[in-house]
């Protein structure tokens, strides 16, 4: 499938995005290394293939719509020190978790997409950044610099893309041991608990939905259905995704489709790649790179996106209107959508144009505590929630999916939800090296209040059976 260049763009190649104005970039100070640097990745084996990206974004089209949700989730930024096995597996988990609950208590069924295995860049707000008199460029993520502040740890490294391709490469490699090697079987649903929400009121529910599914599968094995005939039973799919935000890696893991006779170009560094909020200037590098590349990529959109602009980029990043190719991914705060998002809609519903509309509640919604951390207020994170899918059940459009920072860790970083996390809690676990993410009880209670948002969104509406189970 060629997703086809915008002939008014002119000539597009993997490298056209370097005549543009390219954002949040950092600056290497040994060019001959970076040119090194970036010959040796074009050599590396792909991350990912084609035909795997084709197969997301024909789920994407079923979510435009509503035939299915979009689950996207995982750490703001991953990094290089806390790279495990176990970590892996628990965001693994709550992802899953979370998962089961939507298909089981929304009645939809759920697209799994990990920001994982290569969101190890970040956009920052300054360039520089100052501490008792000294400058030093801002910390940019593992794949750049170090978070150290000496201006050895701060200078950008070449060599941090090779080590976040191989950390990439290795947890690509445990995700899909985990989907398909047992993990995901629906006979473990009990198991995706993380231990430490044991205690909460949650487990007892979320064990009885745990018994109901276990006495549905055994129900379905007296019928002859088991995961011989229904691998779904077992087995999952997994998405990666990250913002492809630090284009020279990204452009040196772009590779032409070998099974396709057009040699349709992919962004093998991951299924699924999205454009930041402050790097989707339509004619900036970021948007002149994701239009060659056949993958399914994402826009944010922020409080600043007018209509006009969304139009121009769907011209520039999906000139034949493929369904499930573009997503907006709305990250409006949650005093902001009603006044925001209704434009939006309005207009790409009036251009008959296909999207799939997934709500960011959390970079809306940030704020700085009292002892001067970051966090995010439960309360907020489900009143934009909540308020993005009335909004999109009133208009007639889908809300087709939702885009959360997590992780299966048992951190303190987001305020709220049933523990009721105050401000003065969140120094005790406080490990996020970027945004707050929220924990697993935190996820699992947002799970059930989006599974009956959305019975109660799309309840009554007519929904594409798209034979797809899966958790
Ligand atoms: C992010 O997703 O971590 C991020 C930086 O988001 P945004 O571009 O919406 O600010
Ligand atoms: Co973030």
């Amino acid at each position: 499938m060629n997703n086809g260049p915008d002939r008014d763009a002119g000539t597009w190649t993997p490298a056209s995005w370097r005549t543009r104005a390219a954002r949040q970039q950092p600056t290497y100070g040994d060019c001959a290394h970076l040119a090194a640097v970036e010959q040796k990745l074009s050599g590396y084996p792909p991350l990912v293939f084609a035909e795997e990206a084709r197969s997301l974004q024909d789920q994407l089209a079923r979510a435009s719509r509503g035939g299915a949700f979009l689950l996207h989730g995982g750490d703001c930024a991953e990094n290089f020190d806390d790279f495990s096995a176990p970590r892996i597996r628990d965001t693994f988990k709550v992802l899953l978790q979370m998962a089961v609950v939507l298909t089981f208590g929304g009645l939809v069924p759920v697209v799994k997409m990990a920001r994982l295995a290569g969101q190890y860049a970040k956009p920052r707000s300054v360039a520089m950044e100052t501490r008792e008199g000294l400058s030093l460029p801002s910390y940019r993520g593992d794949m750049v610099n170090a978070r150290d502040f000496t201006a050895a740890a701060r200078e950008a490294d070449p060599e941090r893309m090779i080590t976040a391709y191989h950390h990439s490469a290795a947890t690509l490699n445990l995700l899909r041991a985990f989907a398909q090697g047992g993990l995901a079987d629906l006979h473990q649903v009990g198991r995706w608990n993380m231990s430490y929400v044991e205690a909460s009121p949650l487990r007892e529910r979320y064990q009885a939905m745990a018994d109901r599914i276990a006495e549905t599968l055994r129900f379905m094995e007296v019928l002859g259905i088991n995961a011989e005939s229904a691998p779904t039973i077992r087995e999952t799919q997994l998405f990666t995704s990250h913002e492809a935000l630090l284009l020279n890696y990204e452009e040196a893991l772009t590779r032409r489709d070998s099974r396709d006779p057009a040699g349709t170009w992919y962004d093998c560094s991951a299924h699924f790649i999205w454009i930041g909020d402050r790097t989707r200037g339509v004619e900036d590098a970021h948007v002149e790179f994701c239009r060659g590349i056949a993958n399914p990529v994402g826009v944010k959109t922020g409080p600043s996106t007018t209509a006009e602009e969304v139009i121009r980029l769907l011209d520039r990043l999906n000139p034949h209107d493929r369904p499930g190719k573009v997503t907006l991914i709305t990250r409006m705060g949650a005093d902001m959508l009603e006044r925001k998002l209704p434009d939006l809609v309005r207009r790409v519903q009036s251009e008959g144009r296909s999207v799939v509309w997934v709500c960011d509640p959390m970079h809306g919604n940030t704020v700085t505590a009292a002892g001067g951390l970051k966090t995010r207020d439960f309360d907020a994170i489900m009143r934009e929630i909540r308020q993005f899918f009335a909004l999109h059940a009133a208009e007639g459009t889908y809300g087709g999916g939702i885009h959360l920072e997590m992780t299966g860790e048992n951190v303190t970083e987001c305020t709220g939800g049933a523990y009721g996390l105050s401000e003065e809690d969140l120094r005790a676990r406080y490990l996020s090296y970027c945004d707050p993410r929220l924990n697993g009880d935190q996820v699992l209670e947002l799970a059930f209040l989006l599974a009956d948002v959305l019975k109660s969104t799309r309840g009554g509406r007519e929904n594409e059976g798209t034979g797809e189970k899966g958790t």
